[in-house]
């Protein structure tokens, strides 16, 4: 019996030992889409940002949905806002042979090491949604248009202003992604002017109040107003913000108020400090991504709007880049991006308002989502 019993315990071990090796081996991802050939050898590796945030656990399921289609293997890596894990999980990649890294960084600076590691191995890098700066080691760049993603922000909460001497929050970003600059530059592009001639009056930012004549904003100008405004894409860190700016502003920084969120996460919890508070009256806030939670607070007013990316299209793009790299072939791009190093080749794709007036055209009869997902959908 014992032997019985040693034999199985001895099974017991090698069993849960089995299984902790097999955890550790794949990066905390699923190797999903055509999944590692039997080799275990991969063609096309994917690594994004973080599954905590709804945004990036949209694009893994538009990946898979893609992926179905082609022959090549793939995996799919999560770096969980750790860099750390990002190069980890390019190295995991790297070790399975890929030929194409499709990645999303955590933090576009120190992906450049992962990304050079790649290229050492004469990997196809294509950077995904947010850019890697300061290194010649990315070869394609697939993207939204970052800057019209923040104009769009700025200008619905111009078109939904009355008067003047509007309170204007403001909010951005993490500096470590390249688009929080792209976003906050597009917003401020389109509001400075309704700043200078008295239509917003900034309720929040010392930063922004002292540059409001300036037009174009210099990434150091810029640096300053994040370091102010960040909410590192953290619903908690904007909350607390948003409670910290309430509790310190003046009566006459209330009442109807005007508020740019960077992101639906951030902005649905910005919404929820500023409506929980009985000197605000009104507040039309701005979003990001389109996220199902986002969408249903759009239905019920509580948020304003939010910026629609189709990564259905920036998914395919990305895939029909690295098939036609697999196959020998050149991709197609529509433009480049300087990321401090050199002009990275670039495809982009544009963005769509949405808002309640538009949600069911824009969002259900295009099937992004279906409708049975929200409730009060008219
Ligand atoms: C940005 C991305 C946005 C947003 C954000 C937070 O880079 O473009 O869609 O969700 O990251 O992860």
């Amino acid at each position: 019996m014992k032997t019985k019993g040693k034999k199985f315990t001895l099974f017991l071990v090698l069993m849960i030992f089995a299984l902790i090796t097999a955890a550790c081996s794949d990066g905390g991802g699923d190797s999903e889409g055509g999944g590692s050939s039997s080799n275990g050898q991969v063609d096309v590796g994917i690594v994004l940002p973080t599954k905590d945030e709804p945004r990036w656990v949209q694009d893994e399921q538009r990946f898979k949905d893609a992926l179905a289609e082609t022959d090549y293997s793939t995996e799919i890596l999560f770096s969980q806002g750790s860099s750390a894990k990002e190069k980890e999980n390019v190295d995991i990649l790297l070790n399975k042979g890929i030929k194409v890294l499709i990645i999303s960084p955590h933090d576009g600076a120190a992906a450049a090491a992962a990304v050079e590691s790649a290229k050492k191995d004469d990997v196809t890098v294509i950077a995904y949604d947010r850019l890697i700066t300061d290194t010649d080691a990315v070869d394609y760049y697939v993207t939204f248009d970052s800057l019209a993603v923040g104009a769009a922000q700025g200008q619905y909460l111009i078109d939904k202003a009355e008067g003047t001497g509007v309170p204007l929050y403001l909010y951005a970003g993490a500096s470590s992604d390249n688009n929080a600059f792209l976003f906050f530059q597009g917003a401020w592009s389109v509001l400075q002017p309704k700043i200078a001639d008295g239509t917003f009056k900034i309720a929040n930012s010392s930063e922004a109040e002292a540059l409001k004549d300036t037009a174009e904003l210099s990434r150091d100008q810029l640096s300053k107003i994040l370091g102010q405004v960040t909410t590192n894409w953290d619903p908690n860190e904007a909350k607390n913000k948003a409670q910290t700016h309430l509790t310190g502003v003046a009566a006459d920084m209330k009442g109807d108020v005007s508020i740019l969120a960077p992101n639906d996460g951030t902005a649905r919890a910005i919404a929820d400090v500023f409506s929980s508070d009985g000197d605000i009256t009104n507040y039309t806030i701005t979003g990001q991504d389109a996220e199902k939670a986002s969408i249903q607070y759009v239905i019920d007013e509580k948020q304003s709007m939010t910026v629609f990316k189709d990564v259905r299209t920036l998914v395919k793009d990305a895939i029909d880049m690295a098939v036609t790299v697999l196959d020998d072939g050149t991709p197609e791009t529509t433009g480049s991006y300087n990321n401090g190093t050199a002009d990275i080749k670039a495809k982009q794709t544009d963005v769509i308002v949405v808002d309640k007036e538009n949600v069911k055209q824009e969002l259900i009869d295009s099937e992004y989502y279906e409708a049975s997902e929200f409730t009060g959908l008219e």
